[in-house]
This record gives structure tokens, sequence and C-alpha cells, in this order.
């Protein structure tokens, strides 16, 4: 298992940087700009902006992935009603170029997102729906997607 991790400076990110560590998995962390995990050596680190497809093929192309764990993403919902075009370009267009480097490496995609069904009119609700649509009219099936809640173990998204 060769893993990627989108969003590794996020919350989510970092969590599971430290769940590879400790059970020590081969993975990439990436996230937008400088490592910002404490946790995470700048060895096991790599600057991938998910809008950026040279930055993403690079990645790609250095660790030959066979699991990519997606967390990135715009998760601020006010941020997103205020900045509703960043809101689409990266948690829908940036989740779609992810998905289809995905795809040239016969590669799992797991995306994490979030239970939808309090605000379906927020940017972010509708932005989140877009990209899992996108999965769902893909041919391409090797992929997941999971609604993280209290309920979810870091341990089942390795699964
Ligand atoms: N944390 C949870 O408990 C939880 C619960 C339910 C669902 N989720 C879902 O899990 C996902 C991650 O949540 P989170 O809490 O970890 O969010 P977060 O802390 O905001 O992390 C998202 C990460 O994505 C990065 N990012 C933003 N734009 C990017 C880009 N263009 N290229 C690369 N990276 C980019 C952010 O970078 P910056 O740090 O530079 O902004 C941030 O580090 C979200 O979809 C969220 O809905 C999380």
């Amino acid at each position: 298992m060769r893993i990627i991790i989108t969003g590794a400076n996020g919350v989510l990110g970092q969590k599971l940087v430290e769940y590879c560590i400790a059970n020590r998995l081969t993975f990439i962390a990436t996230s937008k700009g400088l490592n910002r995990n404490p946790n995470c050596p700048d060895y096991l680190y790599l600057s991938m902006d998910i809008c950026n497809k040279l930055e993403i093929n690079q990645v790609f192309d250095t660790l030959y992935p066979t699991h990519i764990l997606h967390t990135a993403a715009i998760s601020d919902e006010s941020f997103c009603e205020k900045n509703p075009t960043l809101c689409h370009q990266v948690n829908v267009e940036g989740t779609a170029l992810i998905f289809h480097a995905c795809q040239q490496f016969e590669a799992h995609f797991k995306m994490i997102t979030s239970d939808l069904t309090d605000n379906l009119d927020s940017e972010y609700s509708k932005s989140k729906l877009l990209a899992q649509k996108n999965l769902e009219s893909s041919n391409y099936k090797n992929w997941s997607i999971v609604h993280f809640d209290e309920n979810t173990t870091i341990e089942s998204l390795f699964n």
C-alpha cells in the first residue's frame, strides 16, 4: 500500500499522518504550501495544490500511489459562502483533478466528506455534492466516500 494524503496540514489530514507513522505505512503527506504539521517530518511531505495539474503529476510520479486519502478541501462553510468560485475550484475541480490522476495510476480514491444533510443549499454542501456526483457518473469505480462523523475511526479510513 502506497498512500497519498491530501490536505495533510488540516485537522483530519494530520490525524491520518499520525496513523501512518504509528503503523509504519508507506505514504506521502501533501497539502498546499509548506508543511505545517509538526508531527510530519519534512522528508515525508510534498507541497501539492490540488488545483495544480503539474504539482499533482509530480507527486503521483514520485510515489506511484495505490491509495489516495483525499481530505483537501475548503471546509470553512462561511468562507465558502463568501468565496463560491474558489470553493468550487478546490472542492469540485481540484477533487476532479486528483480523481483523474488516480485513474491514470489505477489507485483507489477515497474522498472524506461530512454529513451534508444540514444545509444543502450552502456553497460548501453544493460543492461536495457535485464532487460526489462526478465520482458516481464516472466509468472508473475504484473509489469510495466516507461521510466522516463522531463514529468514524481513523483506522477505518485505511480499510
Ligand atoms: N475534521 C473533522 O472531524 C471532520 C469531520 C467531518 C468531515 N470532515 C471532512 O473532512 C475533510 C477535511 O476536513 P478537515 O477538518 O481536516 O478540514 P481542514 O482542517 O480545513 O483541512 C483541509 C486542508 O485542505 C487544505 N487545502 C485547501 N485548499 C487546498 C488546495 N487547493 N490544495 C491542497 N490542499 C488544500 C487546507 O489547507 P490550508 O490549511 O492551507 O487551508 C487544509 O489544510 C473535509 O471535507 C471535511 O468536510 C472532517
